[in-house]
């Protein structure tokens, strides 16, 4: 039987050399799916707004949706480490605000760490949080909540400036208290220096192959959305014609009469 991951072994994950494997997830049969399989993490991104609601980025998301993404991802009782997203100004605000939010997440939907984004900007507010004992997994390099300062969602830490500031936001994530930091849109020789640095695991999204783990929306691994493809993303299946295709099977089938049949029926 497979035992629950704790941050602890997530840990040791990077002391022993073990890559960890890590997928976002937002509702109940595929988290059985990926837990059956031996996820390490599950991520409730806030990812969610743009791929389940359908919003253009992630700055809709209420705390609300990602309780109730959450609890839905929970009743599939993963064995995996479920770390949930503090959606954009559930943090921002003031301390008590995030120090609250992320108490929902744990308290309400049942997550075992939370994620955060920035890095010296919200060392405080990690620092926060750890002290409350919820485990914190910090976000750097391509944080989409920042998409209006970025200018639109490009890779970030490019030229010795702006990599010396992204090496000063891992080191204030890292002494802040987080377990785990997501490198997300950074060039690869940036993420493996501070892969190289930092003692606590670095899991990347866009960061090239040094890093301690990786992850990726679950949707695009699984060509779920046809909109955008971004270069990062590694496609494993190609869902969306599967699906247009029983859905058309379907339509024929209903306006021809060939389904419901009698084994379809009750007698
Ligand atoms: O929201 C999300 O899914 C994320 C990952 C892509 C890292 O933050």
């Amino acid at each position: 039987m497979q035992k629950k991951k704790t941050v602890l072994d997530i840990q040791k994950m990077k002391a022993d050399g073990e890559r960890i494997a890590v997928l976002t997830c937002y509702d109940y049969p595929t988290a059985a799916i990926m837990d059956g399989c031996g996820i390490d993490m599950i991520l409730i991104g806030d990812s969610v707004g743009v791929v389940v609601a359908g919003y253009d980025n992630t700055l809709p998301v209420t705390m609300e949706e990602m309780i109730y993404h959450t609890r839905a991802v929970m009743r599939a009782r993963p064995n995996a480490l479920v770390v949930a997203d503090l959606p954009f100004l559930s943090y921002q605000v003031d301390l008590a605000s995030a120090r609250l939010n992320a108490g929902r997440l744990v308290k309400d939907g049942g997550a075992a760490a939370v994620k955060i984004e920035g890095g010296v900007n919200v060392e405080e507010t990690i620092a926060a949080i750890t002290a409350m004992d919820i485990p914190v997994v910090g976000h750097i390099g391509l944080t989409p909540q920042s998409l209006h300062r970025m200018g639109g969602f490009k890779v970030q830490g490019k030229g010795a400036e702006q990599a010396e500031r992204l090496m000063e936001d891992a080191r204030a994530v890292e002494r802040a208290g987080a377990f785990a930091v997501v490198l997300e849109g950074i060039p690869m020789g940036l993420a493996e220096r501070i892969t190289a640095e930092l003692s606590i695991p670095t899991i990347g999204i866009g960061a090239g192959p040094h890093c301690d783990g990786q992850v990726l929306v679950i949707h695009d691994i699984l060509g779920l959305c046809s909109k955008y493809s971004p270069k990062f993303v590694k496609r494993y299946a190609e869902l969306s014609p599967v699906i247009g295709e029983a859905v058309t099977s379907y339509i024929a089938d209903v306006k021809g009469g060939a389904f419901p049949e009698e084994r379809h029926s009750f007698k």
